[in-house]
């Protein structure tokens, strides 16, 4: 509870002794405003509960709630009617104690719903067995059909009830709610009969009209329409939108079968349910003699057949009346307006009498037979303090209950206080209030009380009517100072009073009744006739309900107020024996709308609920007090030495507490086992200490619990790590260890198909062949040659030899093709020229190789070089090549510079402008070198041929050149290449000779014996 000290200034303190201005009528009713508007309903007053009506569902009676405060400290969790009822319900466990819970309050402030919480709370929460799961079901179930007899829609709820309702619920050892009994008072039995405008009947006639089945209604004579009916109309509103009849029949017929009801039971109570409706619509017509008469039937008959006995038995019963004289009985007829009397004195005695038969019905289906010992806890639903414009009877005797119930409640609270400051060692204070004993005796008391002096005027012979009752009240009571009439009022009071009417000063405030038809309720009279008829009745209920026994008696019965003043002092009776807590319950507004917060009302209900004095007793010694463990467990954060633990006795730790925060002497107390503080400024003090320091204790939990989060997160991250790595390397060894089997696998099958390569293809060999092949065929695709040139070839493995021998052919062919496809026709024409020269030349001539890289010349003299005179004589000839050459004579074989020019016919040896020799082609003979890299070329003639000189012997630089083009003019193969000499023709007919030789130095010479000698330089190779 000290949890929402805090917010005090918005929501209120949750517990009225915590007003400092505990006092103030307006502070009390400030707190409640405020709670009120945040839909905080429930304010303690110590372990008293107020509540305010909110008129909306706020979602606070859920299974959760419920089962957040089951076993809970009392002031640990907000204020709530769950508390109260686990507070009663904890203490009767612990010590098999008896306990009621009071609830009082205005008509509409929210009683019964507060009562069916509680009920509905020990439902879920207590422990349940199988086998008394039923007593449980009966015990909520009895309210639907209480509240379907009992209850009726007035202009202040929907709902009211309109009797008063003590239901004991009762525990086994264990806890279990094993039965219950339930006692009624006072039901509002006129409203059988009559109804204000805007109210209704009890719920009960208008559901079986809405949910009865069509041919129940029948076989009773009814009508679904209630408007038919006098006894339901009369308020004219029989339909309530906030009413669902129908499905309220249901749920009562269900209640029914559950509570034990026979068939033959409901048949009773249907019936007796319909002859009411019945008797209000009898009508009565004055006869000639000014007697009353039923002019239709069609109702006695109804009833008769119900009811169970003669219809014109009950026509006389209500039409005439028996009247004792002295021996005999005489029979008169009543006047119509009796016989309304009488009519309806029937109806409220059937209905009154069936309704306490259905509370024992009830009571005999929640008896538990298990005689061992229980424990009860009592509800008190009952109506609270009335203050009518107009009060009657039925406000002197509620309000005369709830003067009784106030005294109860503040004898019980001082004493409860008394006996705490006891317990504790704690001196007590003597404490001013008002003893409302006065006002209780005033009525009650015998033979001197209100209640006896109207039951004397009741029964006195002769004319007792009501104002002779307020005169006799004047007369015996008239001095009592609580009492007032108009008479006896002072000259200002007494224009408030009528002449009818007395005033009492209750504890609450001053309530003016009007005696107006106290003798004929107090008598409640049913004329004995009526009585005759009901107790012949076939109907079994009716029967139970008038006994014989009860006409035989000669005895007066006892009036109604002395039933309700014995009837309240058992329930006193009952209720002293048993550990009190109460709900005092509040209606916020007249209007039943939410959030609505009416101050006039609400100050008015605070007063008639005793609110203010209730406080003032709590309040009058100490506003706080807690066992010390709570009390430490809460602050204890506020004292360094009691923080984070104490470890010696809670007293010693409270004390210890206290003087380090500087309560003043007078602030507080320290009983036994609790901590009493006197002023609420105090512990707001401690609170607001607490609750700043809070903050930094908040911070460094805050700190330390991430702290221990992370570093646990810490380490599950590594551990997961761990994990991860182990799997991970796990993985990488398997996927390792595969590998390198599949790699030994391999091997193996490698070296078995090397060791078998040369056999046959088989298993053994074929994968490594494939494999050698494969691999052979693609590393050649990087070692194919580029040209015609490069004769590099891969070396192929053995059983690829001939394979790669027709590759590489392929490949050859393939590059030649290509070499041949891109030369030009120059160049070809050229090759060829190198072919011929080869064919001569080739492995015979020193110095071939070397000319090789030499490309030919088309000619190596320009036609502009040549003599245009030798141009002439060459005529049409054209020129094919010219080259420079040195000529040796033929005898003394002198070096001449010369051209020769070859042309398609002939090769002519030129000097400038003259044609020195001219060699057709067909007097060629042949052209002779040497097989030393001399340039000495012969062309030899026929010897034969006198036209020519002899043959030419000439040194040409292009020897390789000239020859191969002269031979390629010739088209025939002529040349010859010597060893050592050669012999030429000087002259035909004479022959010379030139030796070759080699040595250091090129030399061409006429020797010693006249042959030319030609020395040249030897190559190396
Ligand atoms: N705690 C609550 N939450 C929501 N609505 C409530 C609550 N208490 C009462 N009410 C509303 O107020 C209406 C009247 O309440 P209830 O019947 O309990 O009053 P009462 O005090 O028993 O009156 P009476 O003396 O006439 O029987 C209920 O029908 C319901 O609509
Ligand atoms: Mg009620």
């Amino acid at each position: 509870m000290e949890g929402a000290l805090t917010a005090r200034d918005k929501v209120g303190v949750q517990d009225f002794v915590l007003l400092d201005a505990y006092t103030s009528e307006s502070a009390f009713v400030d707190n409640l405003r405020k709670r009120f508007s945040e839909n905080l309903i429930y304010t303690y007053i110590g372990t008293l509960l107020v509540s305010v009506n909110p008129y909306q569902e706020l979602g606070i009676y859920t299974a959760s709630q419920m089962r957040l405060y089951q076993g809970v400290n009392f002031f640990e969790l907000p204020p709530h009617v769950y508390a109260i009822a686990d507070n009663a319900y904890r203490t009767m466990c612990s010590e098999l104690s008896n306990h009621f819970i009071l609830i009082s309050g205005e008509s509409g402030a929210g009683k019964t719903e507060a009562s069916k919480k509680i009920l509905q709370y020990f439902a879920v929460t207590c422990p349940m067995t199988e086998s008394l799961q039923i007593a449980r079901d009966r015990l909520l179930l009895s309210n639907p059909v209480l509240e379907a007899f009992g209850n009726a829609k007035t202009l202040r709820n929907d709902n009211s009830s309109r009797f008063g309702k003590y239901m004991d619920i009762q525990f086994d050892s264990q806890g279990v709610p094993v039965g219950g009994h339930i006692i009624s008072y006072l039901i509002e039995k006129s409203r059988v009969v009559y109804q204000s405008q805007g109210e209704r009947n009890f719920h009960v006639f208008y559901q079986m009209l809405a949910g009865g089945e069509e041919e129940r209604l029948a076989s009773l004579g009814l009508q679904p329409d209630p408007r038919l009916y006098k006894y339901l109309s009369q308020g004219h509103c029989c339909k309530e939108s906030s009413i669902n009849d129908k499905n309220d029949w249901k749920t009562v017929c269900n209640a029914f079968s559950i509570i034990d009801f026979t068939h033959s039971d409901l048949e009773n109570l249907f019936g007796i349910i319909a002859s009411v409706l019945h008797l209000g619509n009898i009508c009565f017509e004055e006869d000639e003699r000014g007697c009353a008469m039923v002019p239709v039937n069609r109702e006695i008959k109804w009833i008769a057949k119900l009811l169970g006995f003669c219809p014109s038995i009950l026509l006389e019963a209500l039409t005439h009346r028996k009247i004792e004289a002295k021996t005999e009985e005489v029979i008169c007829p009543l006047t119509v307006e009796l016989s309304v009397y009488a009519r309806d004195a029937l109806a409220k005695a059937v209905y009154g009498r069936t309704f306490t038969w259905l509370v024992n019905k009830i009571n005999s289906s929640l008896v538990n037979k298990d005689l061992a010992q229980k424990t009860v806890i009592g509800l008190l639903d009952i109506y609270g303090f009335e203050v009518l414009d107009k009060n009657g009877f039925e406000q002197f005797c509620i309000n005369y209950c709830n003067e009784k119930l106030q005294q109860l409640l503040i004898e019980r609270t001082l004493t409860a206080e008394q006996a705490e400051y006891e317990a504790e060692g704690i001196q007590w204070e003597p404490i001013q209030y008002f003893n409302n004993k006065i006002i209780c005796d005033l009525v009650e008391e015998r033979h001197r009380g209100i209640i006896s002096i109207l039951d004397e005027e009741c029964i006195r012979p002769g004319p007792a009517t009501d104002l002779s009752f307020l005169e006799k009240l004047e007369e015996k009571v008239g001095k009592h100072a609580h009492f007032q009439t108009r008479k006896l009022a002072g000259p200002q009071a007494r224009k408030r009073i009528g002449w009818m009417e007395f005033r009492l000063l209750h504890y609450a405030g001053e309530v003016t009744y009007c005696t107006q038809g106290f003798l004929e309720k107090n008598n409640d009279l049913l004329y004995t006739h009526l009585k005759e008829v009901l107790c012949r009745s076939k109907n079994s209920i009716v029967k139970e309900c008038f006994l014989v026994a009860e006409l035989r008696s000669r005895r007066r019965p006892p009036t109604v107020g002395t039933q309700f003043k014995n009837s309240l002092s058992s329930l006193l009776e009952i209720l002293i024996s048993k550990e009190p807590s109460y709900i005092r319950c509040i209606k916020p507004n007249e209007r039943k709308e939410p959030s609505k917060f009416d101050d006039l009302l609400i100050r008015h209900q605070i007063k008639y609920l005793g609110l203010m004095e209730h406080l003032r007793v709590r309040r009058a010694g100490f506003a706080y007090r807690r066992k010390y463990e709570h009390f430490l467990q809460r602050y204890k954060s506020l004292c360094p030495d009691t923080w984070p633990h104490w470890h010696g006795p809670p007293g010693e730790g409270v004390e210890r507490l206290i003087k380090y925060i500087g309560y003043k002497p007078e602030e507080y107390k320290l009983g036994k086992t609790k901590i009493f503080i006197r002023f609420p400024r105090t512990l707001f003090a401690t609170e607001d200490a607490f609750e700043f320091s809070k903050h930094q204790l908040v911070a460094r939990i805050q700190a330390t619990y991430r702290g221990c989060r992370a570093r646990r997160e810490y380490l599950r991250k590594r551990r997961a790590a761990t994990t991860l790595e182990a799997y991970w390397r796990g993985a990488l060894a398997r996927r390792e260890i595969k590998r390198r089997r599949w790699a030994v696998q391999v091997v193996r099958r490698f070296i078995k198909g090397f060791i078998h390569r040369d056999k046959p293809l088989g298993p053994d060999n074929e994968e490594f062949i494939m494999f050698v092949r494969k691999n052979y065929i693609l590393k050649l695709r990087y070692h194919v040659p580029r040209s015609v040139l490069d004769k590099s070839w891969l070396r192929p493995p053995g059983i690829l030899e001939s394979a790669s021998d027709l590759l590489r052919t392929m490949c050859v062919r393939n590059l030649v093709r290509k070499y041949c496809r891109g030369l030009t026709a120059e160049r070809k024409a050229m090759m060829q020229q190198k072919v011929v020269t080869s064919d001569i030349f080739g492995g015979k001539k020193e110095g071939y190789v070397e000319s090789l890289k030499q490309p030919f010349a088309s000619s190596r003299i320009d036609e502009g070089d040549i003599n245009p005179k030798v141009l002439q004589l060459i005529g049409s000839e054209r020129i094919q090549y010219a080259v420079p050459v040195i000529k040796y004579d033929r005898k003394g074989f002198k070096a001449r510079q010369r051209q020769l020019i070859l042309t398609q016919k002939a090769a002519y040896v030129v000097e400038l402008a003259k044609i020195k020799q001219k060699i057709d082609y067909s007097a060629l003979k042949g052209v002779s070198t040497s097989n030393l890299s001399d340039g000495i070329l012969v062309i030899h003639v026929s010897p034969e041929d006198h036209k020519q000189k002899g043959d030419a012997v000439l040194q040409c630089e292009h020897v390789f050149e000239a020859v191969t083009k002269l031979t390629m003019l010739l088209k025939d193969d002529v040349v010859k290449v010597v060893q050592g000499s050669l012999q030429f023709y000087i002259s035909p007919g004479k022959e010379g000779t030139i030796v070759f030789d080699t040595g250091p130095e090129e030399q061409v010479y006429k020797d010693k014996n006249g042959q030319l000698t030609v020395v040249s330089v030897r190559r190396k190779s």
